[in-house]
């Protein structure tokens, strides 16, 4: 049984002029704990519609979440909200830290809605984990004082500071530039691994993308999965990450594979998989 499984997934939306745009299509994807995952693809595929369904923000339209194997579907709306927030953390691009409130209180704030000892012992928790991500010397700082790099350090410690069992990230390198997005990806690694966290990453970074076990590329609202291969270099993923990757589609044979710099944007990348 995986942690969560989506199956058949679809998410319709009704548009202004009446018609309905179909985001996702059918989209099978199942995740254990402890797993890393990454999923590229260009703008506008449905990357975060996709994301924001695995964390319950969302729900689909049609098919089945399942959570521990369990249907999320006919969960109540305040069930839901106490399982997202007690098994999601999330790691957005643009960080999304509260102005006017200082690191530690940010850190804090998902521990607001903790129970028991998690809530009472909030402050201690959060320095904790700010202590883990660097940043124990800056707990009363704001975050607008911060580099880029730094504020989506003090995102990853909210992220996780409840213990999540699936991490979330949207883009988390973004808006970094390349030595600071992967300082931030080793440290999202290496938190989701010492906690056995499943990891869930959406980049346009093949680079990050290279850094999981397993990729998916989302195009057209479909789920292809992929594989990333280093011609000259057939050892493992971790020895190139930073060199050149070939993305080639494992579900299709006669995918064109076709050098591309790490840092390169998806549409830059062969399609027709899907
Ligand atoms: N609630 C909504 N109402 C109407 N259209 C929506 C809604 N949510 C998403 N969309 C549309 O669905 C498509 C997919 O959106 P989504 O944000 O998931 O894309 P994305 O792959 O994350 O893109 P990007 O890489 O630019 O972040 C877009 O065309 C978007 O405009
Ligand atoms: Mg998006």
């Amino acid at each position: 049984m995986s942690l969560i499984e989506l199956a058949g997934v679809t998410r319709s939306v009704r548009l202004a002029d009446d018609r309905v745009l179909e985001i996702l299509r059918g989209v099978d994807l199942s995740v254990d704990a402890g797993e890393h995952v990454a999923v590229v693809g260009r703008s506008g595929t449905g990357k975060s519609t996709l994301l924001n369904i695995l964390g319950m923000l969302d729900a689909p339209t049609d098919g089945e979440y399942l959570l521990d194997g369990r249907p999320t579907r006919r969960l109540s709306g305040r069930r839901r909200a106490r399982l997202r927030g007690e098994s999601f953390g999330f790691v957005f691009q643009q960080f999304n830290l509260l102005t006017g409130r200082t690191v530690l209180e940010n850190v804090a704030a998902p521990l607001l809605y903790a129970r028991g000892r998690q809530f009472w012992s909030r402050t201690r928790l959060a320095a904790e984990m700010l202590d883990r991500v660097g940043l124990g010397d800056r707990l009363e700082d704001m975050p607008d004082r911060l580099s880029g790099g730094e504020q989506q350090r003090v995102a990853i410690a909210r992220a996780l500071v409840r213990r999540p069992r699936v991490i979330l990230a949207d883009e988390p390198t973004g808006a970094l530039d390349v030595d600071t997005g992967t300082a931030v990806m080793t440290l999202l690694d290496d938190i989701a691994r010492e906690s056995g966290a499943a990891l869930v990453t959406i980049t346009h970074d093949l680079a990050v993308a290279a850094r999981s076990g397993r990729h998916y590329r989302l195009a057209d609202g479909v789920l292809v999965p992929v594989t990333l291969v280093a011609p000259d270099r057939p050892g493992s993923l971790a020895e190139w990450v930073g060199d050149v990757p070939v993305l080639g589609a494992t579900s299709d044979a006669g995918a064109v594979a076709t050098a591309t710099p790490p840092t390169t944007l998806l549409r830059e990348l062969p399609g027709g998989a899907a």
